[in-house]
């Protein structure tokens, strides 16, 4: 199973979701079972490390980083079984290069996963303050955990 988080920049929310997804994963023994992977739909920051904003707070919360900002491609709908974008305006740029409109049923927005947070987007925080950063990582503990619980017990992502 290969699940792919989509930002704008890739280098605070996707990269922020990709690393504690992997982090639970790896404390549940489940590293095997998903692989984790982000992207951006903007080319501007593409071979930076993440916002060291957010590898401050991270780091903070015990968490490692090792992603490098990577563009989204057409190739990543064939790629991966499940992308989850962080807002209405990534599904929007990825709805534009889906190669096929049946591997649409692939994207969702990765805040639908929450159970404690009634949120439908991961908010853009590039612009924002420290709360803004660690509300992200917030969201992202959240669904990465109910993603979590599904492959627990065997339900699909998808
Ligand atoms: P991200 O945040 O999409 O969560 O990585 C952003 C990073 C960079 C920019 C916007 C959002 N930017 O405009 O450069």
């Amino acid at each position: 199973m290969r699940l792919l988080f989509v930002c704008l920049g890739n280098i605070c929310r996707s990269p922020a979701a990709e690393t504690v997804l992997r982090e639970l994963l790896e404390r549940e023994g489940l590293s095997h079972a998903l692989t984790v992977d982000s992207a951006g739909t903007l080319d501007y920051h593409v071979g930076s490390e993440p916002d060291p904003r957010m590898r401050k707070a991270l780091r903070a919360r015990g968490y490692q980083l090792w992603s490098r900002c990577r563009l989204i491609q057409s190739q990543d709908f064939l790629d991966f079984d499940v992308i989850l974008a962080m807002d209405q305006q990534n599904v929007r740029e990825l709805r534009r290069i889906c190669p096929k409109p049946e591997l649409m049923s692939k994207l969702k927005l990765a805040a639908s996963y929450c159970t404690r947070h009634s949120v439908s987007e991961v908010p853009d925080p590039y612009y924002g303050t420290s709360e803004d950063f660690e509300h992200v990582i917030d969201l992202a503990e959240d669904f990465s955990q109910n993603l979590i619980q599904h492959l627990k017990t065997q339900r699909p992502i998808n």
